[in-house]
């Protein structure tokens, strides 16, 4: 089954009157369970394209379906998004007044859990990923890989259909960069849909879905 679709999918800022034509008429097609790499030049527009996928921003024209659903029709989108979607930033954006447990909870707590079950359940996804014992410290008490790996459990605590990451190893060390990678390989095998976004062409695999953005047009890598 698809579980992404994207129809000729348009995007472009507005910058001093002058328009940036991003994103070209793109077309994807993601099934479930499938690891898609995205790769390109910074400025070519991932980020703007994971946006689009994650209902964060909107196409200037074209569709886009997830999970069976055309996004033009979803009435609430926050609910939505909530129950299908988990992000991992370029900059992890962990809520700084939050300890690193409270920030995981927050998406169960959206979605109308009991505190006790959020707790129990962001802290068991907490120690899956192996920060159990940082789990009560605030971000600024964290080291980059242990933020992105609280990241990566506020994401998918909500057991999400898709997971869209944007370069969620970018500004960490080889060993970290590993360990976060083969966290989300893990989910991967697990059967989660992966959108992955990096500029390291190492860190893709030949099995992947390999697409590249090029003045706009996403074309297979
Ligand atoms: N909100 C915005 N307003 C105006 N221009 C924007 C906006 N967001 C992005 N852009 C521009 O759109 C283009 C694509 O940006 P995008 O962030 O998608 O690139 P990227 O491929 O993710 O780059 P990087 O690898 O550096 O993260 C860039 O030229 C950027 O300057
Ligand atoms: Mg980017």
């Amino acid at each position: 089954m698809h579980i992404i679709k994207l129809n000729n999918v348009s995007k472009s800022y507005l910058e001093d009157k002058k328009k940036l034509q991003v994103l070209k008429s793109i077309n994807l097609t993601v099934e479930e369970g499938e690891f898609v790499a995205i790769t390109g030049t910074s400025g070519c527009g991932k980020s703007t394209l994971l946006h689009l996928i994650g209902l964060l921003d909107s196409p200037d024209s074209g569709e886009i379906n997830l999970a069976g659903e055309s996004c033009n029709s979803i009435s609430n989108m926050e609910i939505f998004r909530n129950r299908n979607i988990g992000f991992i930033f370029q900059f992890h954006y962990l809520l700084d007044d939050f300890t690193a447990l409270e920030n995981v909870m927050i998406p169960l707590l959206v979605q109308g859990y009991k505190k006790a079950e959020a707790v129990k359940l962001a802290s068991e996804v907490i120690i899956s990923l192996g920060i159990g014992q940082r789990m009560h410290h605030f971000p600024n008490q964290l080291s980059g890989g242990e933020e992105q790996r609280i990241a990566i459990a506020r994401a998918i605590v909500t057991k999400p259909k898709i997971l869209l990451a944007d370069e969620p190893s970018g500004n960490l060390d080889e060993e970290t960069t590993q360990n976060v990678i083969s966290i989300l390989r893990d989910l991967n095998k697990k059967g989660l849909t992966i959108i992955f976004v990096t500029h390291d062409l190492n860190l893709v695999k030949e099995d992947d879905s390999h697409y590249t953005i090029k003045e706009g047009k996403l074309i297979q890598a």
